[in-house]
């Protein structure tokens, strides 16, 4: 039984260090990233702003340690993923307060994610151990016989660069590097220069339940000094990025011929028809819009209501809005902080747009600090920004349709393609809808999320590449080795068929 964890060299005011082969270093460049609270912007802490040439021995050590790690036994890694997650649930009020001072996460939220985080390590330690191939007989094929045949299993791909957003930082890091240590790669990891401190646990997490050195690594820095190096490097054998569709697009540019899987933005669109029970979808409208502020990729977006609800669903939305808790995250507020002022701004001409074209404001539209109120915006038009572009805020429009059809054109217009909902007690039609939706995945009567984390989880043009979910993301990185076994007709046994007596 391990004891509690050693936190000591992560404290609040010192410069934390990165950690490559083992040990917890200082960059030579001097040069460190400052991580304000965006609450009441105190600074929190420092991380490393490590070079390019920090970012190639970081590769190179894990480039070297891919066969310490394969050979490991499966059943091993297993045990060390779980007790990396009992480490996790043992730390997760210490870890939750830091994520939520560094991110304006509330806290209870904030310490779920941590939570979430230890039960995907325990799931995909399961998981994999059900991973299995497969034996194909070559027969099937004229000219082929039964001594041909091909055994197929799972290998690693080699070092995984793993990259997370600053809204998930844990999280959105520790569901990659899950799978990527399961499926026997190791890891470079590089969290969100805002965001970072929390990920950087991981480094003590996994060493204390038994992760070799070298195996696991994370190099802090600036995405736009070293991220282009990171993701072009010749020794990275795969990328699983979350964050923006601009970054996103940007590194499948660079990337080469190296597999990726992308979880990028999201543009989720709420039809609601006349028939929508209504309760259900004002809850559902509220908390998918507005929880974390909006800071979340899979926030209702849009919503599309038909002409018979509309009226009663906006006063309804706006009322339920209007009773959310606004401020400290410390104190669960379900409204807090943006993660920067910049942010803020851009949110802020988001809502400036649509009202100098004519949208109506229901609520919302004032700021304090990084704090934005709730806003709604009725009789938005698709000549407005906020009907195409992702706020990352708490801003939502209502652009009112007349037909299903006309919400699927809406819908389907986007650059994006991450989720849509239908909120309707016909089912049938539903279904249908769901069908003609270019999206990664249809919530029915629901709000758009990305759990539970053992569903496929992935978006459709802008919105990704690749799946994610457990099982998928184990397969996504691994690959199959194939052997094709020619065996000798020598020892072949004949046997003749035996045809009854008429
Ligand atoms: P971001 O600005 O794209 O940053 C994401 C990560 O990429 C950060 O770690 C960033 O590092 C790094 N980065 C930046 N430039 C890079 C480069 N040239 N090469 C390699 N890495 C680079 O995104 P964000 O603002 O953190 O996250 C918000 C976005 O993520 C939203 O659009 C949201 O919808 C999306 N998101 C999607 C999902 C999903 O599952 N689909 C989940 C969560 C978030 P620095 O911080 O150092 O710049
Ligand atoms: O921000 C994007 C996350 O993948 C959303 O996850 O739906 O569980 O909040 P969530």
């Amino acid at each position: 039984m391990i004891n509690n964890l050693d936190f000591s060299i992560m404290k609040d005011g010192k410069d934390y260090k990165y950690y490559s082969n083992g040990k917890w270093r200082k960059s030579t460049s001097g040069d460190l990233i400052q991580v304000y609270n965006p609450y009441n912007n105190e600074l929190i802490a420092n991380v490393q702003a490590c070079t390019m040439e920090e970012a190639d021995k970081i590769i190179k050590v894990a480039h070297e340690n891919i066969d310490c790690w394969e050979e490991f036994p499966l059943n091993k890694r297993a045990e060390i993923l779980n007790e990396s997650a009992n480490l996790m649930i043992k730390s997760s009020e210490k870890l939750g307060h830091l994520l939520m001072r560094e991110i304006g996460k509330p806290l209870n939220s904030a310490i779920s994610e941590i939570i979430r985080t230890a039960e995907i390590f325990k799931a995909t330690a399961e998981s994999s151990l059900q991973i299995s191939g497969e034996t194909i007989i070559g027969d099937a094929f004229e000219g082929y016989s039964k001594e041909k045949l091909s055994i197929t299993y799972r290998v690693p791909l080699g070092v995984v660069l793993c990259i997370g957003p600053f809204n998930y930082p844990f999280n959105l890091t520790g569901s990659k590097i899950a799978p990527a240590l399961m499926a026997g790669n190791s890891v470079v990891m590089k969290p969100p220069s805002q965001g970072p401190l929390t990920a950087l646990h991981f480094g003590i997490i996994l060493e204390k339940a038994g992760v070799p050195p070298g195996v696991f690594n994370i190099i802090t820095g600036r995405g736009s000094e070293i991220g282009d190096y990171l993701v072009s490097h010749p020794l990275i054998d795969m990328i699983n990025f979350t964050g923006s569709s601009e970054t996103g697009k940007f590194l499948a540019k660079i990337a080469g011929m190296k597999p990726l899987l992308l979880e990028l933005g999201g543009k989720d669109a709420a039809i609601i028809l006349d028939d929508a029970d209504l309760d259900i979808t004002v809850k559902a409208i509220v908390s998918g819009a507005f929880s974390f502020s909006g800071q979340r990729c899979t926030a209702v977006k849009r919503v599309l209501p038909m002409p018979g609800i509309a009226d009663k669903l906006i006063e309804k939305v706006t009322k339920e809005t209007l009773k959310l808790t606004i401020g400290d995250p410390a104190k669960n507020n379900i409204i807090g902080p943006l993660i920067s002022s910049k942010q803020c701004d851009y949110v802020q001409g988001l809502i400036d747009d649509a009202l100098e074209k004519g949208a109506v404001l229901k609520c919302g539209n004032k700021r304090e600090g990084n704090i934005i109120w709730p806003t709604i915006l009725d009789n938005v038009n698709v000549d407005m920004r906020i009907a195409w572009e992702e706020p990352f805020g708490p801003v939502l429009p209502f652009i009112r349709i007349n037909s299903a059809e006309q919400a699927i054109k809406i819908s389907n217009k986007s650059e994006y393609g991450l989720q849509g909902m239908i909120f309707t007690e016909n089912i049938d039609l539903a279904f249908n809808i769901a069908q003609e939706l270019e999206v990664g995945t249809i919530q029915v009567n629901g709000k758009s999320s990305r759990g539970p984390d053992h569903f496929p989880f992935l978006g459709t043009k802008s919105s990704g590449l690749g799946t994610q979910g457990i099982k998928y993301a184990l397969e996504s990185m691994s690959r199959p080795k194939v052997v094709v076994m020619n065996l000798s007709e020598k020892g072949k046994l004949i046997k003749e068929c035996f045809v009854p007596e008429k």
